[in-house]
Formats: C-alpha cells, sequence, structure tokens
C-alpha cells in the first residue's frame, strides 16, 4: 500500500494546493441568490474540506516544517486561525440543518469563514509551502503519501455526505469532471478509502504514528 501510494500520490505541497484551490472554486459558486440546497451542499462540501485540511496540515504539514523553520510569524499563526475555522464551521453545519436558518447571517457567517481562509491560503501559498520546497525537498513525496493515508482515515465517516454535497455543488457532467479536478486530492482519498473498506486499511500506519500525535482537536 505505501509503495502504490508513493508512486501515486502528488508531493505534500501540490495536495495542499489541491486543497485550496477546491475550497475556493465552492466558494466561487456560492452568491446570494443561490437556491437554498445548493447553498448547503456548497457549504457542506466546504466545511468538510476544511475540517480535513487543517487537520492534516497540523499532524503532518506543520510539525514537518516546524523541524526546519523556527520562529515562523506564519507558521505560529496557522494553528489559531484553523482555530477560528472551526467556530465558524461549527456555526455553519449546526444552522444547515434547517431550511430557515440559511439565511443572511448564514451568508454572512460563510463570507466571514471564506475571508479567514482567503488569508489563510495566501499565507500559506505565498510563505510555507515555498519554504517546504526549499527546506524539505526530499520529503515532499513522503509527506504526500502520508498525507494520503491519514486523509482516508478522516473522510470515512464523511463519505456519504462529500458524495452527496459534491454531486449537488457542481453541474451535471462536472461533478465527475472538474469537481474531481478540483478535488484531487479529496478525490484520491476516495479513490483509496474504498480500499480501505476491502480490508487494504491503513491500520499499521496509524498504530505507528498516531501515537506520537494528539487526537484530533476538530472532530
Ligand atoms: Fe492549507
Ligand atoms: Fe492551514
Amino acid at each position: 500500500m505505501n509503495a502504490v501510494l508513493n508512486r501515486m500520490t502528488p508531493s505534500i505541497t501540490t495536495m495542499i494546493r489541491m486543497d485550496h484551490t477546491h475550497v475556493l472554486a465552492l466558494s466561487h459558486r456560492y452568491t446570494a441568490d443561490t437556491a437554498l440546497a445548493k447553498k448547503r451542499a456548497l457549504v457542506t462540501n466546504a466545511c468538510i474540506a476544511l475540517q480535513v485540511h487543517a487537520q492534516l496540515e497540523e499532524e503532518i504539514f506543520y510539525p514537518a516544517l516546524r523541524l526546519v523553520l523556527e520562529g515562523d510569524e506564519v507558521l505560529d499563526k496557522s494553528e489559531p486561525e484553523h482555530q477560528q475555522m472551526r467556530e465558524l464551521i461549527g456555526e455553519l453545519r449546526e444552522r444547515s440543518k434547517t431550511d430557515e436558518s440559511i439565511d443572511e447571517v448564514f451568508d454572512e457567517k460563510f463570507m466571514q469563514l471564506m475571508r479567514i481562509v482567503i488569508h489563510h491560503v495566501a499565507d500559506e501559498e505565498t510563505r510555507l509551502l515555498p519554504a517546504a520546497e526549499r527546506l524539505l525537498r526530499d520529503e515532499l513525496g513522503r509527506l504526500g503519501a502520508e498525507m494520503t493515508q491519514r486523509r482516508i482515515e478522516l473522510m470515512k465517516p464523511y463519505a456519504r455526505e462529500i458524495a452527496t454535497s459534491t454531486a449537488r455543488s457542481f453541474p451535471v457532467g462536472t461533478a465527475t469532471g472538474a469537481a474531481l479536478v478540483t478535488a484531487g486530492a479529496l478525490a484520491i482519498g476516495a479513490m483509496f478509502l474504498s480500499r480501505g473498506r476491502n480490508g487494504h486499511g491503513t491500520g499499521e500506519w496509524r498504530k505507528k504514528d498516531l501515537s506520537n500525535r494528539g487526537s484530533s482537536k476538530l472532530m
């Protein structure tokens, strides 16, 4: 499984950029007059993608970067910014349970979330990813494979929600085209998720690595 992942998954920095692109593409489809069901699908998809992405960065990317980049102000504020996102995600997920709560306040909360995300993504893409590509050059592939494997675990509880919200978030014909391109990293996770269900799961990886990591603060 690890050999397959190493060959098939992008580097960790490419995967992080793909995740960012996916969330931004979802937000670009959300306008004030978007139909209610589509707003719910877009927000659900974006919130799950952000939850999984933030946890992957905190477990794999940031710790690797901290080993070679000490005292970086952007790196230091990354996790507090994730926490701000989590608070808004929690409110949005709660409000999206009923049609009545998908209102102007919901719109504003999603835009507030995206304002934080856009600033955060700008910092990561102009500071942290280039730093990783300079300082962790030989590690990027291995970290990418590790991230994909962990993604499979994190996506399992959301597999159905992701499938449904992706289908409703993108037009017919692009749900399996553009959506899979923009959600490339998520798609790779989904592909391996089905393998995991068939008994080629990630148990060994979890035993080896999770003992050294804090449990999820998010899920
Ligand atoms: Fe990120
Ligand atoms: Fe981040």
